[in-house]
């Protein structure tokens, strides 16, 4: 087995920034190794137009670390106030490459997302005639619902309706985390990806819930279980097209994480390329993780591939930090609790 590895360029098809201090802390751990990132809007206030979408995007460019090769592709946040034109001119912009879907209250920061979906209809046909992607965060919100259900529940409830009500809109399904997810995915045609985490191929609910309770691996839609996680390692190991790499690294400061009321996401960006390159090695598929993080992404969104490349290299245990300082306060990095072997040796800047 050759212990070098090199790829194209990687991309993160889903990614938190957040803003400030905090983004001026976490971008260098992104822009190391990723040439570009599709950017949540959930910010507080949301990025809803293009104008909040350009001013967001001049606050990242300012925080890039100096020499840093790096493009946000950025989005929008989808209210009931949304203007079609203005989407529309989102898209014509180039800047703007998705409309992100948030039904109101499933995740951090998003009290402004969908209750009532007949109300973004006309924004999502005329996304549907422009080819704007749609990318979804698939939880109902329902009190009713078990948390660990809700991702199927959606599927079933929202997001094969929706897909039927505006043929031709293409959608993203936002970290999947079921083999009910990986499934629906599997049925779509090319109108129809989904993204997967770093840390949902690596752990399951046994790894936060076992032998006390471990805060830094809650995110949402929460880990299930082991089943769960044995789909989605089989879908991003594949090969096939409609799943890509998504990390949704998405940063908190850790008393927001270790608290009584813990915030919901996991901060991998800092070892994501040496985490995936452990679970393709395990599951005997190093020759498709170029496919998974550089290669299906750009193709879903009509973009083409990176022509920088990256070499990955397996030896000693690969040295990271347990957490990053930034202004905002320390973050702590995704730990997936056993050393990581394969390092990125060689990158662009
Ligand atoms: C994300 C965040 O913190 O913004 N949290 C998470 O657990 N993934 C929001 C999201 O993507 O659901
Ligand atoms: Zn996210």
């Amino acid at each position: 087995m050759s212990d070098q590895l090199t790829i194209r360029r990687p991309d993160d098809w889903h990614l938190h920034l957040r803003d400030g201090a905090m983004l001026q802390g976490v971008l260098p751990e992104t822009t190391r190794h990723f040439a570009r990132a599709i950017i949540m809007p959930n910010l507080v206030p949301p990025v809803v137009t293009l104008a909040d979408a350009r001013a967001y995007h001049g606050r990242i460019m300012a925080a890039l670390p100096p020499g840093a090769e790096f493009e946000p592709l950025m989005t929008l946040y989808l209210t009931e106030n949304t203007d079609p034109g203005d989407v529309a001119a989102a898209h014509a912009s180039g800047l703007v490459k998705a409309v992100k879907l948030y039904p109101a209250g499933a995740t951090t920061n998003s009290a402004s997302g969908v209750s009532n979906l007949d109300a973004v209809r006309p924004v999502l046909e005329r996304m549907a005639e422009i080819g704007l992607p749609l990318c979804v965060h698939g939880e109902v919100t329902d009190p009713s619902v078990d948390i660990f259900d809700r991702e199927a529940v959606f599927i079933d409830r929202v997001l094969d309706p929706l897909r039927r009500a505006v043929p031709g809109l293409r959608v993203v399904m936002e970290h999947i985390t079921t083999a009910d997810g990986v499934e629906y995915a599997r049925s779509g045609g090319d109108d129809l990806g989904a993204t997967i985490t770093t840390h949902h191929l690596m752990i399951n609910r046994n790894h936060m819930l076992v032998g006390g309770i471990r805060p830094h691996y809650y995110c949402l839609p929460v880990v299930k279980r082991a089943r769960h996680q044995r789909a989605l390692r089989a879908a991003a190991t594949s090969g096939e097209a409609r799943f890509f790499l998504g990390t949704d690294s998405a940063p908190h400061n850790d008393p927001a994480k270790e608290s009584a009321c813990g915030c919901a996401g996991v901060f991998s960006a800092t070892n994501t390329m040496s985490c995936l390159a452990y679970v393709f090695e395990e599951e005997g598929a190093l020759e498709r993780l170029e496919a998974f993080a550089s290669l299906n992404g750009p193709a879903f969104y009509g973009l083409p591939p990176n022509e920088a490349r990256i070499t990955m290299t397996r030896g000693q245990p690969v040295d990271y930090p347990a957490k990053i300082e930034t202004g905002a306060g320390p973050v702590t990095v995704f730990d997936p609790g056993h050393p990581l072997l394969w390092a990125v040796s060689d990158a662009p800047v």
